[in-house]
């Protein structure tokens, strides 16, 4: 049977690179000791010198050969390093991967020796032009170091190297699943096998099926079908069940090698009039997520990726995403399958094209891409055009082939800004950037297809550059942020031949010099890089069922003066409740209605107040309540002070317990509030955190609230205990947050 060892901890790292150190033990003095994820350096939030972490580094581990891996393979999985790695073992080259998005596997097996082990990793983080996405310049950075999981798997010389099991028949009443499964042979002979697979739920057998088999030396596969499967559960965005599927492989002298993987049984198509799921349609409503996060970029553990698709879901109430522009992280994705979010993934790119060698390494990732992600049934496209690039004819027609060839279930996409371009793919998606504010607000698909008919088609970006937003910008900007996001989205809602919209972007993201506003960072999330939100993400967020989580969310500084002349008309309410009742000062002034003649094309519009006797340049100023009703009931409300003072430094953890392994991580969101609980966008006070116990702080101890608020990570150490975390501003200390810290 396979042993799977998770390799994270405990590798030794060096910010530089001799060729000596491809010899064991060459070179203590410099090397410090590191956990896996790990950025080859840690940078500063804003205003910093993209080129600080694009050096050679080297990160080596030894590990002991144990007398049970005798007559069997050793392979070391890599999940994700940026961006080139040469993998040696004990002095000698073992192999080699280009592009740091994608995993790669290196068979250790000739190279061990009885004892000690060295395994030794040269991690070449310059922006190399033999490797997309580089070549030319790239709005987001490209973050160094050994990012992601690393493995050791030992494996029989008869092994399980991959799974693809395929629902069929999904939407009848018996379905069935078909799985291929992909054999090595790293004998000289060929071996006869039993080959079973069995279908689970929630670890009880639903249906079982085996295949004698005989494996040549080298790669076969085998396919096995399970029918008539009745009584299964498809795999929804608001009910999203998972089966696992067990592959083993067994000869007379028992089971050599087994494995797991998880499906969900759905049907996702985009057709010219929409996007459906299980025969039923649905507005595909997304943003894109870039997997960067403050100082650490890349490197974040299992935890914080999953977060990040909590967040998506439960606060943007999205119900997909897109990847751009790269595969991410497989917790991420994992996360996205246990819970219903829909994902565009793509390869990695950003409208440069390289010679023929560098499109020889994207149509690699198109490969590594979709055997690594196939049998997750929250992906239903795969983009196979680099971002934004021009048409390339014979390039595209070989990416689409691969995605095809590989996975006949899944459409191809491939994204794009140009008009009437080479439509290789099964799902025209275009950046659509023409609303800047006026009456035009989308482009009509077959302008932008020229083809004959309408096709399938999609809107994979919106606003982002055409109006990058600052959480902390006035009022009129933040509001007109969150205005842009709403109307595309109505557009796309009226438009039948428009399956969705992506908006760009989820988050603010670190970007190189000549993108952004210059701090290296481009601000056009709904969220900045903390995850705070901005107007934009209430929009968003408001846009579910109130029985399911009511939202009320004025967007609103609840000050006279912030806005152009003064005021704070028109009032902006995101809402999902049926009305809301306004008080000001304690005296019911009314209420108002969500704006359902003026965005008739998203599922909850706002309420918007144009006129009311409020808050004009020299009129007396009120203390505000908002009272949202749904059924008759009050069932959510909010208040605002006419006089807003800082009051409290609030803690908001999103986790208080952490594993003992010294990479994992949560984030603690620290937030100064006026009286009646309300943030306060233009403090900008010093802060320092005071950690104690087992953890550390990601980034630095001593900073300053941006817009009134900040968050930090807070990495477990080794050891267990209880680590205490406290904020302090010249003004407030927050309350102690204890975070338990367990193996
Ligand atoms: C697009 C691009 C994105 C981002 C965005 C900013 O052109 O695909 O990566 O740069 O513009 O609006």
């Amino acid at each position: 049977m396979r042993e799977q060892i998770l390799l994270n901890q405990g590798w030794e790292f060096a910010p530089l690179w001799r060729d000596e150190f491809i010899q064991p033990g060459v070179g203590a003095e410099g090397f410090v000791r590191v956990n896996l994820p790990h950025m080859n350096k840690e940078i500063p939030y804003n205003y910093f010198d993209e080129r600080d972490y694009q050096f050679v580094s080297c990160y080596r581990r030894s590990f002991t050969y144990k007398a049970s891996w005798a007559g069997k393979r050793v392979l070391a999985d890599f999940d994700g390093v940026m961006a080139y790695a040469e993998v040696y073992l004990n002095g000698k080259l073992v192999g080699s991967h280009k592009g740091g998005y994608t995993p790669f596997e290196v068979d250790l097996t000739a190279g061990l020796a009885p004892g000690e082990n060295t395994l030794v990793v040269k991690v070449d983080s310059t922006e190399r032009p033999d490797i997309p996405p580089f070549g030319y310049v790239i709005d987001y950075l490209c973050y160094g170091g050994m990012y992601r999981d690393t493995y050791l798997r030992i494996v029989d010389p008869v092994y399980i190297e991959n799974v693809f099991a395929k629902p069929k028949a999904v939407l009848g009443e018996k379905k069935a699943l078909e799985t291929t499964v992909f054999l090595t042979n790293t004998t000289s002979e060929e071996q006869s096998l039993t080959v079973g697979v069995k279908l689970l739920h929630e670890g009880k057998l639903i249906a079982e099926g085996s295949h004698i088999a005989v494996a040549e030396p080298g790669k076969s596969t085998v396919d096995i079908v399970l029918s008539e499967l009745a009584g299964i559960k498809l795999w929804d965005i608001d009910d999203p069940n998972l089966y696992d599927v067990e592959v083993s492989i067994a000869d007379t002298q028992g089971v050599k090698d087994s494995c797991f993987t998880r499906i969900g049984f759905r049907e996702a198509v985009v057709k010219p009039d929409g996007f459906y799921l299980n025969g039923r349609k649905v507005m595909l409503r997304g943003l894109n997520r870039h997997q960067a996060f403050p100082y650490v970029g890349y490197a974040m553990p299992p935890r914080v990726q999953r977060k990040d698709a909590d967040i998506l879901k439960y606060e943007l109430s999205l119900n997909a995403v897109r990847t751009s522009h790269y595969p991410q992280s497989p917790h991420f994705l994992d996360r996205c399958d246990e819970i219903g979010l829909l994902v565009f993934e793509e390869i990695p790119g950003w409208q440069h094209i390289g010679d023929k060698d560098w499109q020889a390494v994207a149509c690699e990732n198109v490969r590594e891409m979709i055997k690594r992600d196939w049998n997750h049934p929250s992906i239903f496209l795969w983009g196979v055009r680099i971002n934004e690039s021009q048409d390339c004819h014979e390039f595209y027609k070989e990416t689409n082939r691969i995605a095809r060839e590989l996975d006949p279930t899944r459409q191809t996409a491939g994204v794009r800004y140009i008009e009437g371009s080479d439509f290789l793919e099964d799902v025209y998606t275009m950046n659509d950037f023409i609303h800047s504010g006026g009456e035009l607000v989308l482009r009509d698909p077959k302008q932008v297809t020229k083809t004959a008919g309408y096709v399938p088609y999609m809107v994979t970006e919106f606003n982002g550059h055409m109006f990058p937003t600052k959480r902390f910008d006035q009022e009129e900007r933040v509001v007109e942020h969150a205005l842009r996001h709403l109307r595309v989205h109505n557009q796309a809602g009226l438009d039948p031949h428009i399956a969705g919209a992506f908006g760009w972007c989820a988050f603010d993201y670190n970007t190189h010099y000549d993108f952004g506003s210059g701090d290296r960072i481009c601000y056009h999330g709904v969220m900045d890089m903390f995850r705070i939100p901005k107007y934009a993400a209430h929009f968003y967020g408001s846009q579910v069922d109130p029985h399911v989580r009511p939202v009320l969310e004025p967007a609103t500084r609840w000050s006279r003066g912030d806005r152009s002349i003064g005021g704070v008309l028109p009032l902006v309410i995101f809402t999902n409740c049926d009305k809301v009742r306004i008080k000001l000062q304690g005296r019911d002034v009314g209420e108002f209605y969500p704006a359902k003649a003026r965005y008739p094309g998203v599922p909850y519009p706002p309420v918007v107040i144009d006129q009311m006797e409020i808050g004009e340049w020299g009129l007396e100023w009120f203390d505000g309540e908002f009272i949202g009703i749904v059924d008759g009931e009050e069932v959510i409300s909010k208040k605002y002070a006419a006089a807003p003072v800082a009051t409290k430094l609030v803690t908001i953890p999103d986790d208080l317990e952490l594993k003992a392994d010294g990479m994992d991580a949560t984030r603690v969101v620290f937030m100064v509030v006026d009286q009646a609980g309300n943030p306060l966008p233009y403090l900008t006070d010093a802060i320092e955190f005071e950690l104690e116990g087992p953890g550390a702080i990601i980034g630095p101890r001593q900073t300053a609230l941006i817009g009134g608020a900040i968050a930090t990570w807070v990495r477990a150490a080794e050891e267990e205990g209880v680590i205490t975390l406290r904020g302090r501003t010249p003004r407030f200390e927050s309350e102690t947050v204890e975070i338990k810290v367990r193996k």
